[in-house]
């Protein structure tokens, strides 16, 4: 499975999804060296900080010279300060540039950002087309099926995408109201691909092999978005991959699964300044990890009541050792 945002080919066609305090460079590089993602996505970052060269935006914009093809994504709400986001995407050399109109939090879509823009379909244009005008970088959008069960509007929003230029898309089958809840239903991500005649990415719940195989066969979908189930299994995409091609799924073994967790550590230590920020970020991580190892159960709680690095690391020493 592949698929092309315009020029660029992105394949296999499966991509880490974006998410904020987890998607930084250091577990890009994990995923990335692990293999079977086609495509990775920075965090989001806010236009404005981006345009205006903030230091900490410009961090979370960065991306290793090797990882390629990557998308940047910025969220905010004025069409000019949004073209001047894109601008600075593109100035930095990303393969694609990606607008989030899916995040529910409270404050970025009270100031119309995130998903909120997918309840001011007039605003959501502006954007859209102020984006594109600024640059000729194949262009992406992320968004939810809608605002709420009642407002499934992501076929429309879709559509105005696709007249204003974009190149493609990807939508997460929740709408904003269903936050991380609802019961899955792929069948608004399945009229969006029937609506439009861009690439069309199906995004939520991913986690595994039988899941990306009903993800497909219900939406017909041109590529999968995994977030979260990457965080459980870094090896998902390989997986996928291997079984989509006909090929025996990667066995992983736990010797394996513990040198990545711990190597995953070692390689978060530089990035924080204190210890409890190295923490804080491992257990994030660790929380899920555990889900997709056997009897992780009792091992994660064990993590997250962790109070220092080294003890988190003798526990996961302790439980592979068992
Ligand atoms: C911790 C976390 C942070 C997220 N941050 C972003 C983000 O920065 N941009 C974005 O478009 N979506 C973000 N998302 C949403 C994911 O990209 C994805 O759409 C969602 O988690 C559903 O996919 P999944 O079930 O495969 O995780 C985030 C999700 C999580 C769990």
């Amino acid at each position: 499975m592949q698929y092309r945002v315009r020029d660029v080919a992105i394949d296999p066609g499966l991509v880490l999804a974006p998410m904020e305090g987890v998607t930084d460079l250091t577990f890009r590089r994990l995923i990335r060296q692990i293999g079977g993602c086609g495509l990775t996505v920075t965090e989001f970052i806010p236009a404005r900080s981006l345009a205006s060269e903030i230091p900490q935006a410009l961090g979370l914009a960065e991306f290793d010279p090797d990882e390629r093809p990557v998308a940047v994504q910025i969220y905010g709400n004025e069409p000019d300060v949004m073209a001047d986001g894109a601008r600075l995407v593109a100035d930095l050399g990303a393969d694609i540039l990606d607008l989030n109109m899916g995040c529910p939090s409270k404050k970025v879509c009270r100031r119309s950002g995130g998903s909120g823009l997918m309840k001011e379909p007039a605003l959501a244009r502006e954007i859209v087309r102020a984006m594109r005008a600024a640059v000729d970088l194949p262009f992406t959008v992320k968004m939810r099926t809608g605002w709420d069960a009642d407002h499934r509007n992501a076929p429309d929003i879709a559509r105005m995408c696709e007249d204003e230029g974009v190149d493609a898309l990807a939508v997460h089958w929740r709408t904003r109201e269903d936050k991380y809840g609802g019961t899955l239903d792929w069948s608004t991500v399945a009229a969006v691909k029937a609506a439009v005649g861009i690439p069309v990415l199906a995004n939520g719940d991913i986690v595994d092999v039988p899941s990306a195989v009903r993800a497909l066969e219900q939406t017909g979908c041109d590529g999968l978005m995994v977030g979260r189930g990457a965080m459980r299994d870094p090896w998902v995409f390989r997986k996928i991959e291997a079984h989509l091609a006909g090929r025996p799924e990667p066995v992983v073994d736990l010797a394996e699964r513990k040198r990545v967790l711990l190597g995953y550590l070692d390689a978060i230590r530089p990035n924080f300044r204190s210890d409890k920020g190295v923490l804080g970020r491992f257990k994030a991580i660790a929380k899920h990890f555990t889900d997709g190892v056997p009897n992780g159960d009792s091992l994660r709680p064990a993590i997250l009541q962790s109070k220092s690095i080294e003890e988190a690391v003798e526990h996961v020493e302790a439980f592979f050792a068992a």
